[in-house]
């Protein structure tokens, strides 16, 4: 999402900052800029859309001279992808600049009590409204660090923030709350940056800021400091061995397995400002959808992952969200004639914004004069600038060809349009919002067990050429996704099912060498997934049964093996059964030595018919 860089050292900045930008392009931006101190002021030059647009802009400005600075790249959340929003934003008097990467949940609350005080602002973000209550902080504070602090305290949310002042022109701010910032530290300079590629040309030496952690730079000096207290840390400097590529991928063998223990993060991300507690309740914030009439009817279209995220949240929509709901396969819906009355809307699901299908459906219902909502992940795609209305996923760039990460940010938008439609009507679900709002730590706490069963359970099922997975209710979308991920990258024929369905005609097909992987969470129809679990058993197939308190039921039916998710509220589950399904397509094409990241004849956005 937005990424952040800050230098302080001995050579000219500007440059070391647009590189770093330039690396952190793969987090997606819709604007871009940089701030540096000259002259006893700081300059700040900023552009909306593309780097290069910064860079020619840059070009006119006397940018040399200086040594320190920092610069952003911006992921539009508070306020449109328009110059003026884009970041570094000054303070009142102009005397210190901020770069900020996160949500500040209270900066309206901040905003008025500051506009009543005779604070005007120039953009409608939460970050400059932190600009301008750090520079008012500054006059109860004896340095910049303390008022820095000072600041950040009132702040609730998640946030990555940098921060240079007129007055230190060779220091660079820093601090983090559940928003990635790290430091790299060279000989004679600093960095600041959300991710390691920014700097790693520079300095292979790394400092891991944590949450509640405050960072002060110099060109040859850094320091850490605890937020509450401003007590100094002693911190470890971490050296990274990787190249670039690999830093690219954090460590991970495959951008395929980055994205997928990644969301936990891309969770968080999509439910930053959109659900939030107001007045003890939660309320859904969807503001791009506040000016458009309730569809009476919603008709969903999409191809591959993203037609599966649809299918999985028909039953939100239509129980929670009260909208009645229909689907269809994008390449179906373009040459049906769809039926799409007055009063009704579209709703097209990309990630990539591309895809062919996809596209020519949204077009066809703007010329049946049908309003089109968009879910995309790729700003200023072509879906997301032809919809009446985006709603972007904000999973960042999604590399791997095999879609992941970005199903589970649908996932979550679509959990977010359900609640949002029923506080339309005045109706309301505490405990789903209170599930929400816990998942990305739940998730975090099992990912790493759910990959060591993955990786067993790919060893043993491996040799297989078939595979059946079995879902019911909304585990039938995830069965589907099963399917797809196994067969896109392990090349193994694998087949998705509605459970009730295998007695009409798959059934024939069991035998002890066509495994059943079983979606058998703990619902109201766990125990008829139960039985045509029996039915499998029966013919002597081999069943994988993810399984969460019910499970027990199954061990004594005699399944092979049992793979246990925690108890959790039934939508959420199917966000802790979706990474276990990834991760076991994962595990096995590795095991198989396929092109994990790029399977063959697959394209990541199908941008012809
Ligand atoms: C391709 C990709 C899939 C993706 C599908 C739809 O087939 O390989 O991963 O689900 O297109 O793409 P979209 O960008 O529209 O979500």
């Amino acid at each position: 999402m937005c990424g952040i860089i800050g230098y302080a050292g001995h050579r000219p900045a500007i440059p070391l900052l647009l590189e770093g930008l330039h690396h952190l392009e793969y987090r997606g931006y819709d604007s871009a800029g940089v701030a540096y101190p000259l002259g006893g002021k700081i300059q700040v030059v900023k552009s909306a859309g593309k780097l290069s647009l910064l860079e020619n802009k840059i070009a006119g400005y006397p940018a040399q001279l200086a040594t320190a600075g920092i610069g952003h790249t911006r992921w539009a959340t508070h306020g449109l992808p328009v110059e003026c929003n884009a970041h570094p934003h000054l303070s009142q008097n102009g005397r210190i600049a901020i770069v900020h990467n996160g949500i500040i949940e209270n900066f309206q609350e901040i905003k008025d009590e500051l506009a009543a005080r005779g604070h005007v602002f120039a953009s409608e973000t939460d970050t400059e409204v932190l600009a301008h209550l750090i520079e008012e902080d500054k006059a109860q504070c004896s340095s910049w660090l303390e008022a820095f602090a000072s600041a950040l305290k009132r702040a609730h949310g998640a946030y990555a923030v940098a921060m240079i002042a007129a007055d230190e022109p060779d220091v660079i701010y820093a601090a983090r709350m559940s928003a990635p910032l790290l430091l790299g530290t060279g000989t004679g300079e600093c960095f600041v940056a959300s991710d390691i590629p920014a700097f790693l040309s520079y300095t292979r030496d790394v400092v891991f800021l944590e949450d509640g952690e405050i960072a002060r730079l110099q060109k040859s000096r850094w320091e850490v400091f605890s937020l509450n207290d401003l007590k100094k840390l002693s911190k470890k400097v971490d050296h990274i061995a990787w190249d670039m590529q690999a830093a690219a991928k954090d460590g991970y063998r495959h951008f395929m397995l980055k994205e997928i223990m990644e969301q936990p993060r891309v969770i968080t991300d999509c439910l930053s400002g959109r659900l939030v507690r107001e007045g003890g309740a939660w309320k859904v914030r969807l503001p791009e959808l506040d000016a458009l009439p309730e569809p009476s009817h919603l008709h969903i279209v999409a191809c591959g992952t993203s037609y599966n995220a649809g299918l999985w949240s028909r039953n939100l929509l239509e129980n929670i969200g009260g909208i009645p709901v229909d689907l269809d396969i994008a390449s179906e819906f373009r040459y049906r004639a769809p039926l799409l009355r007055k009063g009704e809307a579209v709703l097209v699901i990309s990630q990539s914004g591309e895809t062919a299908d996809t596209l020519a459906a949204l077009r066809l219902a703007k010329e049946k004069e049908c309003p089109v909502i968009g879910l995309c992940n790729v700003v200023g795609s072509s879906i997301a600038r032809e919809s009446d209305v985006v709603l972007y996923t904000q999973a960042g760039p999604e590399i791997s060809v095999a879609s992941t990460k970005a199903m589970c940010s649908q996932m979550v938008m679509l959990t977010l349009l359900s609640l949002y439609f029923a506080q339309r009507a005045g109706r309301s679900d505490g405990e789903l919002a209170d599930a929400l709002s816990s998942l990305p730590e739940q998730l975090s706490s099992i990912l790493p067990g759910l990959k060591n069963r993955a990786e067993q359970l790919a060893v043993k099922y491996s040799a297989s050429r078939n595979f059946f997975y079995l879902g019911r209710g909304q585990c039938y979308a995830l069965a589907l996704e099963g399917a797809l991920k196994l067969k896109e990258l392990s090349y193994i024929h694998a087949e998705g099912y509605a459970s009730g369905e295998m007695k009409h005609g798959p059934i024939a097909l069991i035998d002890a060498q066509f495994p059943t992987f079983a979606l058998a969470l703990d619902n109201e129809l766990f125990y008829k997934v139960q039985s045509n679990i029996q039915e499998i058993l029966a013919r002597n197939g081999r069943v994988i049964a993810l399984v969460q308190a019910n499970g027990e039921k199954l061990a004594d039916l005699g399944v092979e093996d049992l793979w246990q998710l925690p108890q959790a509220h039934p939508v959420i589950s199917g966000f802790l059964a979706l990474p276990a399904l990834q991760l076991f397509s994962y595990a096995t094409a590795d095991y198989l030595g396929k092109d994990v990241d790029q399977p063959r004849n697959l394209a990541k956005s199908v941008t012809v018919e």
